[in-house]
């Protein structure tokens, strides 16, 4: 599964791509709107970052296909791994085909039913974010559709990538390798905390203490 930042701001990226561990980028107007910075001078800085390791997701805000088409069509030449973000509606639905046509790569974002999930693939979509987090909040179990929409997936033989999203646990990455997504993004805060364990941290520093007890000329550092 490959792991994917959530976020839009520099130094957490830059981080997370120095431990070799990232895969690509997903930012959308929220997160956009918190990184504080022009936005194509930030979405082109991003992109250079995750250069060859994948993609960086930019998210379109028009309502209407024809502005959708033109806003994916302008993130999407500021680099060659920028994919554009457009919104589970019929008119997103029009963009996503539209886009194919033109050689866009989309990330088909707000799904929350498999039912949206199915159609986004079936219009050509790049990438499909089931948002678990929110679906949990409304009461309904959201990785039941990131499972869903990877089994349609393996029946029909679609390309498209699932994206899980809207991750805020550490169960929720679990949980998102074993069904099968193909991406997991995730806010720096949720992977800081999966990577954190009271007992890597004990261990460490007995092994260290134990060390230390080791005299200095009988050990090489
Ligand atoms: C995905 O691409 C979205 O940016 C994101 O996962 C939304 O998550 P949230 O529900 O935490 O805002």
């Amino acid at each position: 599964m490959k792991i994917f930042l959530d976020t839009a701001v520099l130094e957490e990226i830059q981080e997370v791509a120095a431990w070799g561990i990232l895969d690509g980028v997903t930012t959308n107007p929220t997160l956009a709107a918190k990184a504080g910075r022009d936005f194509e001078t930030n979405l082109r800085a991003i992109s250079e970052i995750v250069g060859q390791r994948g993609t960086v997701s930019a998210e379109t805000v028009s309502l209407d296909a024809d502005g959708m088409v033109r806003e994916a069509k302008l993130v999407t030449s500021w680099a060659d791994n920028i994919v554009a973000k457009v919104p589970f509606t019929a008119e997103g639905l029009k963009a996503v085909r539209r886009c194919v046509d033109e050689g866009i790569r989309t990330n088909v974002t707000l799904v929350f039913s498999a039912a949206q999930g199915l159609l986004a693939m079936k219009a050509g979509a790049f990438y499909v974010s089931p948002f678990v987090g929110r679906i949990d909040d409304g009461g309904q179990d959201g990785m039941e559709v990131v499972r869903q929409l990877c089994e349609i997936k393996r029946l029909y033989g679609f390309e498209t990538e699932v994206l899980s999203a809207s991750l805020r646990t550490t169960l929720h990455i679990i949980d998102s390798a074993l069904a099968g997504a193909d991406i997991a993004t995730l806010p720096y805060t949720v992977l800081t905390k999966a990577m954190g364990h009271s007992l890597s941290r004990e261990g460490l520093a007995s092994f260290l203490k134990d060390w230390a007890g080791i005299p200095e000329n009988m050990r090489p550092f």
